[in-house]
């Protein structure tokens, strides 16, 4: 690992911050308590609920964590294209007995609110998904003795982070479950994605930061590999998703490893901007047609996806997962780092192993 990273926490294990409730304080203490890094995501939260939950966190654990924010959105979204989506989904509304929700509710997630509040009560560490903060946010965080990192999907996205000016870049594949991070949302792209081990070996190539993997990550084995391709860290949502500290909804979790549901897809269906998720009837059926029109379609579907979940329907519900997702184990988050910290260990000890000259015939 760099030198600031190794100093933050000791293992190369970062839990990812999952919005929606997912990685809750509980989570995020039980990650660093183990050695790993605990995030805590602020998207879809107020500043000062934001601010609540580090409070929370700080009096479980005293050891380093993160706080993930969301960019704001620039204003793209074709109005027309959100009103015909409104006009497919109002069979939804009837049949879940709900009015949609306003598309206009915001776009930009209260991004200053939250980060005069991370300037005035700095954290550990701030990372950014959707996109690279200005340089000079970037600047004052350091200057806060905060540790950055911003999202990646691309090497040339990899370039815009380090141009920027972040201490890191999280390098995240296109097997990641919940929303890519990509810094502009475009269909022309769509299905041009790349996997992570190929990513990380591009991204190493092009930029000197220090890499952060995502995606697909559920064993020790596989932070091996990112190691090996050049990153000095993994970070895994869908393997936390499934612990018993994590805030998920009970049926998102059972969801993870329920052989109904047999794959994941990126898609628009919930929130207008690609994300991964487990194949499942809304998904099929609105995905196909769903609009580029973040966050209008997540503040369209907002009432949906609540009454899907306190009506116990899975198949209305955003069920974010990575491809791994049925390699899950319902393990404590901490009990987890700790099968993932040997599972890398006896991995590297086997790679190193490995005859010099390449592998035995
Ligand atoms: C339920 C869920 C919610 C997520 N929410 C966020 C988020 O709020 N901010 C963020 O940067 N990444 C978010 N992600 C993406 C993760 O940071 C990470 O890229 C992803 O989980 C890695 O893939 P994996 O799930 O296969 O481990 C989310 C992922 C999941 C599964």
């Amino acid at each position: 690992m760099s030198s600031a990273l190794t100093d933050l926490f000791p293992l190369p294990i970062v839990q990812a911050p999952m919005a929606g409730g997912v990685s809750v304080p509980q989570l995020a203490a039980a990650v660093s308590e183990a050695g790993g890094l605990g995030f805590l995501a602020a998207g879809y939260k107020t500043a000062d609920g934001m601010y609540q939950e580090i409070k929370q966190l700080r009096g479980l654990t005293g050891r380093p964590f993160g706080v993930n924010l969301f960019m704001p959105q620039p204003e793209y979204a074709d109005s027309a294209a959100v009103e015909v989506y409104a006009h497919q989904l109002a069979g939804e509304a009837a049949w879940y007995e709900i009015e949609l929700g306003d598309p206009d509710s915001g776009r930009d997630d209260g991004y200053d609110a939250k980060l005069a509040v991370l300037l005035d009560n700095p954290v550990p560490v701030v990372s950014f998904h959707f996109g690279a903060p200005t340089s000079e946010v970037l600047e004052s965080l350091r200057r806060a003795g905060t540790f950055t990192l911003v999202t990646a999907t691309t090497p040339d996205e990899a370039l815009a982070v380090q141009r920027a000016g972040a201490d890191a870049v999280i390098v995240q594949g296109i097997e990641a479950g919940g929303h890519q991070g990509t810094h502009r949302d475009n269909p022309e792209t769509d299905g041009t994605g790349i996997g992570l081990l190929s990513l990380v070996a591009q991204v190493r190539e092009t930029v000197s930061l220090p890499i952060v993997a995502a995606g697909g990550i559920m064993r020790g084995s596989q932070i091996a590999a990112a190691l090996a391709a050049g990153a000095s860290a993994a970070q895994l949502g869908t393997a936390f998703l499934a612990t018993p500290e994590s805030g998920a909804n009970a049926l998102h979790k059972q969801a993870l490893t329920n052989p109904l549901f047999v794959r994941t897809e990126l898609t628009r269906a919930f929130s207008g901007r690609p994300a991964r998720g487990l194949v499942n009837r809304f998904l099929r059926e609105h995905g196909p047609y769903a609009p580029a029109a973040y966050p209008e379609v997540h503040h369209l579907t907002s009432p949906l996806r609540k009454k899907a979940a306190a009506s116990g329907d899975a198949q209305g519900m955003a069920l974010w997962a990575g491809q791994g997702h049925r390699m899950a184990r319902e393990l404590p988050a901490g009990q987890l780092v700790e099968v993932l910290a040997a599972e890398l260990e006896s991995a590297a000890t086997a790679l190193s192993a490995l005859p010099k000259g390449g592998a035995s015939r």
